[in-house]
């Protein structure tokens, strides 16, 4: 990402100064746990986010650096639940915490993680940020949880689908471009207008997730992942839709009972390459970007938005 990183290299460096720094501590777990989350660091996506959102709204300014470590403390917080939820034992291509420190430490670290960024914008009087934020931890719980009771009862539509993964997911990049653009404008209005733009382009980006557990893919995460947990994503939604009943038939009966099969598994996204549910989902995930974009133009070029645009790209084009 050449622009993106040419235009905030320095506020990336720093950032990451700054967000090592709030990971420091002496208890003896936490300092192991924590130790393993600096070494395994993600994309750094939301931050990304945060601060192109806030060069575009004005100047990156201190409050801005605090709204992308909060940002980036609750999605960390997310990932180590996630992955206790999802039994997960692979994440950024190394071991989970729960692979390595079980469920129990998991879960408290995860906890840790979400006072420490709720304390930092406490602390910092930043009020309007702790509002966008909290909302966003909500949403996440709540996508979370209807999207278990999908698993269960193998009922998903895909309007509901839409609702999962706009709560679990595009809630949280919403309050990265509203929180961002807030901390250099101080205006409700502007955050508003990004809050919507990160909103659709952060359910581009959980398709593509989505489309990425379907590959043989080098994402530092397991595939076929979301099958083996009866997640059904917007490819096989498609698919149980277009297939012959009986095709239609023994995938159900396979998320059902034998989703732990590895070579049911592979079967199940055989059909899904077969009757095009990758093509249908990358349609969509397409048109999501392009309305993205849509909204992003609506601000006056800049070489924020020409990197903001970049991002928005970088987010469906990834290859993890
Ligand atoms: C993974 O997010 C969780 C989802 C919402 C799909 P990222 O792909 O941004 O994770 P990291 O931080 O780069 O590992
Ligand atoms: C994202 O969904 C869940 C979160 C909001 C953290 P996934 O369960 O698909 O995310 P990954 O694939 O484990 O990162
Ligand atoms: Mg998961
Ligand atoms: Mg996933």
């Amino acid at each position: 990402m050449e622009k993106v990183n040419k235009i905030l290299n320095f506020n990336l460096i720093v950032f990451e100064r700054k967000f090592n720094h709030l990971l420091d501590n002496n208890n003896r777990i936490l300092k192991y746990v924590l130790k393993h989350i600096i070494k395994s660091k993600g994309k750094k996506i939301r931050p990304m986010f945060v601060f192109l959102a806030a060069k575009i709204a004005g100047e990156i300014n201190e409050s801005t650096y605090r709204t992308a470590s909060m940002i980036e403390l609750l999605h960390t917080a997310t990932l180590l639940h996630d992955d206790v939820v999802d039994d997960a034992m692979q994440r950024r291509s190394f071991f989970s915490i729960n692979a390595i420190w079980k469920n129990k430490i998991a879960v408290l670290v995860g906890d840790f993680l979400l006072a420490k960024g709720l304390l930092l914008s406490i602390e910092n009087e930043d009020f309007e940020l702790l509002k966008i934020t909290s909302n966003a931890v909500k949403e996440m719980s709540e996508g979370e949880l209807l999207q278990i009771e999908k698993a269960r009862k193998l009922d998903i539509t895909e309007a509901i689908y839409f609702e999962i993964i706009r709560s679990k997911t595009a809630s949280l990049l919403a309050s990265a471009c509203a929180a961002g653009a807030y901390s250099s404008s101080l205006n409700k209005e502007l955050a508003e207008k990004f809050r919507l733009f990160g909103e659709t382009i952060g359910i581009a980006f959980q398709i593509k997730d989505d489309l990425l557990d379907f590959g043989h893919n080098n994402t530092g995460k397991p595939s076929g992942g979301d099958i083996k947990e009866k997640k059904m994503t917007l490819p096989l939604i498609y698919t149980l839709q277009v297939v012959p009943p009986e095709i239609r038939r023994s995938i159900i009966y396979i998320i059902k009972n034998q989703n732990t099969d590895k070579s049911k598994v592979d079967k199940v996204m055989r059909f899904v390459k077969e009757y095009s549910g990758l093509d249908y989902a990358e349609k969509i995930m397409i048109e999501y970007k392009n309305k993205a974009l849509d909204l992003l133009f609506t601000f006056p070029q800049s070489e924020a938005r020409d990197a903001m645009d970049e991002l928005v790209n970088f987010t469906i084009y990834r290859k993890k």
